[in-house]
């Protein structure tokens, strides 16, 4: 279809209207309706194909010109044994690597992997198992996340599964989540009767450490 339109389309844009001007040439010259009819519909065909190869041109310009400068840019995260709402795939591995590794030809900045059932209460973390299926399949920074404490990320980076580990609620309910962690400090408890809506409460109003 791409071809066709910038091959055919822009030959249709060019010659189309030297048709039309052909075929008036053999129309009597007193049939003054038909010559102003077929000039109406030459250039109407003409500028209808014109716009939608300039639409085309103009996207293939954005994909070429954003998509590859701006790849490195974009992230992409993943849950591959999300399961909840209806969600349960019970064989993530082809579909999730097939994706990762896309993302990676694709060059984006960083694979983000969620275990995002450890949000249920009682639920056992599953990122072994997503590491397991996943590895090898990104070529770059792969971030985890999902039910971790400074220590388990800790470790995480150190033996290399992780670049990086992002944190949820604890950043929720800790605004100065990096000098907590750093420095060692008590974390505020995050308050689940606060998540998913309602007002500011839950999201800006967890204390600072302070000393006292
Ligand atoms: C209030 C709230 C809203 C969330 N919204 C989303 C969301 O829109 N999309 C998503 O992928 N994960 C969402 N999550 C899941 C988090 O991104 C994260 O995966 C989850 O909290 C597990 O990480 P944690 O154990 O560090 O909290 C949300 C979590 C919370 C607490």
């Amino acid at each position: 279809m791409k071809e066709f339109l910038n091959d055919w389309g822009l030959i249709l844009v060019t010659f189309l209207p030297l048709v039309g001007v052909a075929v008036m040439l053999c129309v009597p010259k007193e049939s003054e309706g038909t010559h102003k009819l077929l000039a109406l519909l030459t250039s109407l065909g003409a500028a209808l194909v014109g716009a939608v190869v300039l639409a085309q041109l103009a996207r293939e310009v954005l994909a070429d010109r954003w998509g590859e400068a701006e790849a490195d840019r974009v992230g992409l995260r993943l849950s591959p044994v999300f399961a909840a709402s209806g969600i349960d795939d019970p064989d993530p591995g082809p579909v999730h690597r097939a994706i990762a590794t896309a993302a990676s030809d694709l060059g984006l900045a960083y694979l983000h992997l969620a275990d995002t059932g450890t949000m249920m209460p009682g639920a056992e973390p599953r990122m072994d198992e997503v590491l397991d299926l996943m590895r090898g399949a990104f070529d770059g920074p792969v971030v985890l996340n999902g039910g971790y404490d400074a220590a388990r990320a800790r470790h995480e980076i150190a033996t290399g599964d992780a670049s990086a580990v992002a944190f949820g609620r604890a950043f929720l309910a800790n605004p100065d989540l990096p000098r907590r962690l750093a420095e060692g400090l008590p974390l505020n408890p995050p308050d689940p009767g606060t998540f998913y809506g309602g007002d500011h409460s839950g999201y800006t109003d967890y204390p600072l450490w302070t000393e006292d």
